[in-house]
This record gives structure tokens, sequence and C-alpha cells, in this order.
């Protein structure tokens, strides 16, 4: 007996070594299989002594383990992300843009603080009474990973502001590499990786993997991400503050005055921001631009932030970017390489998208490989031939292009290049609609590949949100035949035993996805429409939805009514604002899809939505339906409606009897006709304002 107790003791201290080396240091000696084989043996030994078995066995775990990685860390204020100017003509639109929201006649100058925009990556840090608490990265821009630790590596970072200082703030910045420290750390870890080969070759034993970094963001990136703060440390990190997240008071009223105030308070901040107006723009981006090459650091732009803070806190933001900022980046970098091959891509709705791949060349920072064509309209515009020297352009972050093809250097004999007309991945007929200029299969659900891409959208991080599913375990659960839509994601815990027997797997990470999964339960409802992968509901289109129909009950029903031509639902669908007719078109397509209800109906028998909670700050408006129409004395109409919608009103186009209020300002017309007509109370903007928590007028 006491042989058994012994044997059990000894495979409990050898499980949690290697869940400490597995979860902890990512680290792991054995492989998913010989780890099974412990977990297996002591569970037969606990079955065969149930006695003996311990409460805190490793057998008794609930599926998913504690720490993994980094704790996730809610920021206080959201972390955005920047639009994009490209030229002079679109930071001249932004500019017009501010000036229509705050109704500021078009000729003020606006003036505003230039920023060299870095590439490294975004922190949240916390100061509370002056001290730092905590930093995360930025996440999904809610929620990011707690780098506390590490971040306490770099010595630039101010572990305590001078007074004064609010009681509570968010400070954000760039944590970096310069050029030179980024070119050592790649050299030092080549040369780490070939010596780790060498080692290889000669049947030695091998450390950890060693990472080459492809750019100084990616070394900036991985090293702040490191589990091991030692590592951080050998790493040459360094942080630029550039702006203010949650704040228990407002430290200044101008962003040229907070970054005085970042200065005093000790922390590093970009010796070249400046402020300037709008019309010194252009020349201060040409500076930059010339400049660019002999800074320590790269950038990509220069971003623009409005220099008072009144007017960015009216301003606000849409979607996930600041109406008050923008990154005006420089022209991308352009190469010449080969095309070799064109793949056809079948994605979410069907859209065969072609794909060039071409001899590997540096260009924008990364070596590329592939590029996307978009469709076969833009190859047969710039003839592009399988064979041709391509002129490659890659900016920053974003997909690379074939801006077209160098004539001369064609190889004799090379075709212009056939689209194929049937699906690659199913052999259904692939259209054109109209003068849709994307092929598409018309193999619908049954196309395996739509499947697939339909499930990884719902899977995504902006969608459902389920960690651990990639591409290839879609596809893998897709071939099984265990998940075919979503809604088996939440039944494979039935198919357990067989997840755990796959190659690669392993039951502690089937029971971390299975743990995921179930957590997906509960979606808020925006990202539930989102995530149904509708076309044109992308997830601005769905937040609107979700706001405007708050339950995913009263959603379904609507849109189903909503099908019905002339129907009160349609009207109402109508005039959602931000909802034009060809959205709306694709919801009641959607819903007049016998498959695609039967998919949801089976998919709600698994999943509630989180209804979507009106704001808390009680605004007589909040959940009512409002209408504006004329002209508004101190408001744009863009500003009344964001702070209509801000205090919980659903903004809608046309008045009808499901109008709570119609707002009126001078030159109103048959909106405000059709109001007295219905019975519908009116506003003027004095009331509105008063109602919306806005000062009253002067
Ligand atoms: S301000 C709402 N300022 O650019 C304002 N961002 O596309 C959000 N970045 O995630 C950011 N330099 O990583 C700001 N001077 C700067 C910046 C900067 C680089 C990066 C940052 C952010 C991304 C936004």
């Amino acid at each position: 007996m006491s042989d058994v107790l012994e044997e059990m003791e000894r495979l409990i201290e050898e499980i949690r070594r290697h869940d400490r080396l597995y979860y902890e240091e990512d680290a792991p000696e054995i492989s998913d299989a010989e780890y099974d084989a412990l977990l297996q043996r002591l569970r037969a030994l606990e079955a065969a002594h149930p006695e003996l078995a311990r409460p805190d066995s490793p057998t008794r775990r609930v599926p998913g383990r504690p720490a993994e990685g980094f704790r996730k860390l809610r920021h206080g204020a959201p972390m955005l992300s920047l639009d994009n100017a490209f030229d002079e003509g679109d930071f001249r639109e932004f500019c017009a843009r501010i000036r229509r929201f705050l109704a500021l006649p078009e000729a003020t100058p606006l003036d505003f603080v230039a920023e060299p925009k870095i590439d490294g990556l975004s922190v949240n840090l916390l100061y509370e009474d002056g001290r730092f608490l905590r930093g995360a990265t930025r996440g999904d821009g809610l929620e990011g990973e707690d780098v506390t630790a590490n971040l306490l590596t770099i010595a630039e970072l101010p572990r305590q502001l001078p007074p004064p200082f609010p009681a509570r703030i968010e400070i954000r910045g760039e944590v970096y590499m310069t050029r030179a420290d980024f070119l050592a750390f790649r050299a030092q870890q080549e040369a780490a990786a070939a010596e780790r080969e060498a080692r290889r070759a000669r049947g030695e034993k091998l450390g950890p993997p060693v990472q080459v970094p492809v750019n100084a963001r990616n070394a900036a990136a991985g090293s702040l991400r490191q589990l091991d703060p030692a590592v951080t440390a050998s790493r040459p990190l360094r942080l630029l503050a550039y702006a203010m997240g949650e704040a228990s008071e407002a430290p200044a009223e101008t962003h040229h005055g907070f970054l005085e105030r970042l200065r005093a308070w000790g922390f590093p901040v970009n010796p070249l921001s400046q402020r300037l107006s709008d019309a010194e723009a252009a020349a201060f981006q040409a500076r930059m631009a010339a400049e660019r090459p002999q800074l320590p650091y790269d950038i990509d732009g220069v971003v623009y932030k409005l220099d008072r803070l009144d007017w960015q806190a009216r301003l606000g933001f849409v979607g996930r970017a600041p109406r008050w900022a923008i990154a005006w980046k420089f022209p991308p970098e352009r190469a010449w390489t080969r095309l070799i091959a064109i793949e056809i891509q079948v994605g979410r709705t069907g859209a065969l998208t072609p794909r060039a791949v071409m001899e590997p060349v540096f260009v924008g920072g990364v070596t590329v490989t592939h590029a996307t064509l978009h469709n076969e309209e833009e190859i047969a515009r710039k003839d592009i031939r399988i064979g041709d020297m391509v002129i490659l352009q890659r900016a920053g972050d974003v997909i690379p292009q074939i801006i077209g093809v160098v004539p001369e250097l064609r190889p004799a004999g090379a075709q212009p290049y056939v689209f194929r007309t049937t699906c690659p991945a199913c052999g259904s007929h692939a259209v054109r609609a109209g003068d849709d200029v994307v092929r598409r299969c018309t193999g619908g659900l049954t196309c395996p590949a739509q499947r697939v891409e339909r499930l990884k959208h719902f899977v995504s991080r902006r969608a459902m949100d389920i960690e651990g599913l990639g591409e290839e375990r879609i596809a893998l659960l897709h071939a099984k035949g265990w998940v075919t839509s979503p809604a088996d994601l939440f039944r494979l815990h039935r198919h357990r035993a067989e997840l755990e027997a796959l190659e690669g797997w392993g039951p502690q990470s089937v029971a971390k996805l299975l743990e995921a999964i179930e957590r997906a339960r509960h979606p808020p409802l925006e990202r539930f429409i989102f995530a149904l992968g509708i076309r044109r509901i992308g997830e601005q289109n769905a937040k609107l939805l979700a706001r405007h129909y708050r339950s995913v009950e009263a959603w379904q029903e609507r849109m189903l009514a909503a099908r019905t031509p002339g129907s009160e639902a349609r009207e109402e669908l109508c005039s959602i604002q931000g909802i034009g007719p060809a959205i709306a078109q694709e919801l009641i397509e959607f819903f007049a899809e016998p498959r695609n209800l039967e998919t949801l109906s089976a998919l709600l028998a698994e999943v509630q939505p989180r209804p979507v909670e009106i704001p808390a700050a009680e605004s007589p408006l909040a959940g009512k339906a409002v209408v504006f129409t004329g002209t508004l004395a101190t408001l744009s109409r863009q500003e009344a409606e964001a702070r209509a919608e801000a205090v919980g009103a659903r903004v809608t186009k046309s008045v009808s009897r499901k109008t709570d209020y119609v707002i009126v300002g001078s030159d109103a017309g048959s909106k405000a006709a059709k109001a007295a007509e219905l019975g519908i109370p009116i506003l003027t903007e004095a009331e509105f304002r008063a109602m919306a928590g806005l000062p009253p007028l002067p």
C-alpha cells in the first residue's frame, strides 16, 4: 500500500513540475503524450485506491489553469488607434471635419501638436498618488496584459512623480528600441540561433528556442512580453510618453501643456514634438520625412493632435479612433521582385481573393513573400502575369500591395492571367453578380472553405474572442465533422476524449480550449451580431444594431418582421442612423435564408448574448428615440447626434410613431410637420441641451 502512495505522491510532484514548466516558464520538457501518460497512470491508481486520492490531485483540477502567461488588466479608458492620412488632401479633409463638427467658421486656424510616430508598442501606465502602480500592453484596446514587472526594468520609466499630480492618472506611451540597439540585438540573436543549430547538428542538448526579430517593433514587443523579467531587463528598451487615459482630474488645458507636465514628472517626451497650426503641418511633415533617415529610431509618420483638450473632449471618437487626432503616414516603401504564382483564397462570404506569391524581398522593414491582388479586375487592369517582375509597396502595418509590373522585364511567352470560374475549395461555380468586381463561390454553407472562414471569424478576438482556435485547429475540427457550425463549438466538450487523443493537443490544451469556449457563452450583443459574419455588418454596424435593439430577442424579432416590404420593422431598420439601404438589404437577405435561421437558433440554444444596458447617468433622453431636423445654432448636427447617443438616446433619421422626441432647429421642414401631426413632443435646442446635460446657452 505504501508503495502505491509513494508512487502517487511522486506522480503528483512530477505533474506539478511539468505544469510549471509549461505554463509559467514556457519551457516544456516533455511532449503532451508523455504528460498524458503521467496523468493516466495517476488516474488509474486513484481509481484502484480511491481512499488514497488527494482532494487536490491534478486529476481533479477544473479544466484550465490559474495563471498562464500574463494577467489581464482592464484599461481605465480604452486605448484607441488612429485614423491615417496619406497626403495633404487627407489632412485638410481631417481639419475640415473638425471645423464642421465644432461648427467653427471655415478659416479658423487649428492648433495641433505634431509628434513623430514611433513604431513600437503602446503601453498604459497607471499612477496612483504619484506612484507607478502597474502597466499593461494595449491588447484589444479594452484589456491588455499586465507587464508591470517588465516595465519596471525600463530605467526611463518614472517610479514616483514629483507633486503636484492627480490622485489617479493613466499615462500612455510607446515602448521601443532604437535602430542601433535593434541591430546589435538582432546580431546577437542570430549568433545564438546559429549556435543552437550547430548544437542540434552535433546532437547536443538544446536550450530554449531563440527568436530572431524581423524589425525593431517586433523586437520591442517580444522583449516586453517575456515571462521572465530578467530577460526583459537584458533588452535595450526605451520609453516615450505622449498621451493620457483616465485621470481623476485634468492635468492641463492643452496637449502641449500636458506634455510639459509629463516632462516635469520625469517622463521622456519626444523633443521633436512641436506645437503648430494646421497651415504649418505640411512643412513639418516634409521636414520629418527628410530627417527620418538620421533619426535614432524608426518612424512611419507624424501624429497630429488637436491642442485644446476641451475640443478633444467634444469631438470624442468614431469607432476606434479619435476625431481629434490623425496619423499622417509617410509614403510607403517600394521594391521589385518576381511573381512566382497566384493563389486563390476563399473568404467568409465566398469571395475568391487572389494572392500573389513572390520571391522574398525586404521592404518596409520586413521580408515579404505574399501580397494581396484584391480581385480579378485588378489583375487584368494592371496586366499582372505569372513570372512578371512586380513593383511591391508596403506601408507600416498594412498588407503589402502590388502596384504594377515592369513590362521591360516580362519573360518571353508570359500569358495574361485567366481567373478561374469555379471555387478551388468545393468546385461550385464562382460568379460575378451584376457589376460586382468580386467573383464569389455559389456553394454557400456547403463550401468547406466558407464554413471554416466563418468559424474563424466567429471565434476571432473582436468577435466571440475564443482563444486557442487558430486556423489549423478549426480546419481540423471541421474536417473531423465535430464543428461544422458555430453552435457545434459549444458542444465540443462531447468530444473531449477524442480531442485529447489528437496529435499535439493533450489534456491541458483541450481543457484550456473548452474553458475558453465556456467563457464565451455570454458575449455582449454587439460582438455576437458581429460574430455572425453577415456581409457588411462590421463592428461599427453591429454596434449600431445592438444599441438600437438592445436585446438579441428584440433584434431577431424585428429582423424577421423587417423581411416584409413596407412593414413598420423595415422602416424602423432603415431609419437607424448609420444603417443605409445596402446594409439593411444584407440583413434582410440574411434573415430570409432558412439555413441562416437554423444556424442562429441552434446558436441561441447555446449562447445568451448580454443585452445592451442604458448608460447609468440617467438622462431623460436615455433609451429614447430622437430625430433631429433643421439647423441648430450651437451644435453641428454631428456633435448633437454624438451627444444624444452618449446619454443613451437612439438617433433615427425619420419621424414615426416610435419616435419619442423631435429636436427642431431653424429651417426645419417636413419632419417637424410630421411630428406635429403624430403628436410627438418637440424640443428646442435649449431644451435638448438641458436634457443632454450640456451647459445652458449663453
Ligand atoms: S496617440 C487616441 N501618439 O500609434 C490616441 N500614438 O495608431 C492614440 N503611436 O497604438 C495614440 N506614436 O502605438 C499616439 N505620438 C503618438 C504615437 C502613437 C506612436 C502609436 C501607438 C498607437 C498607434 C495608433
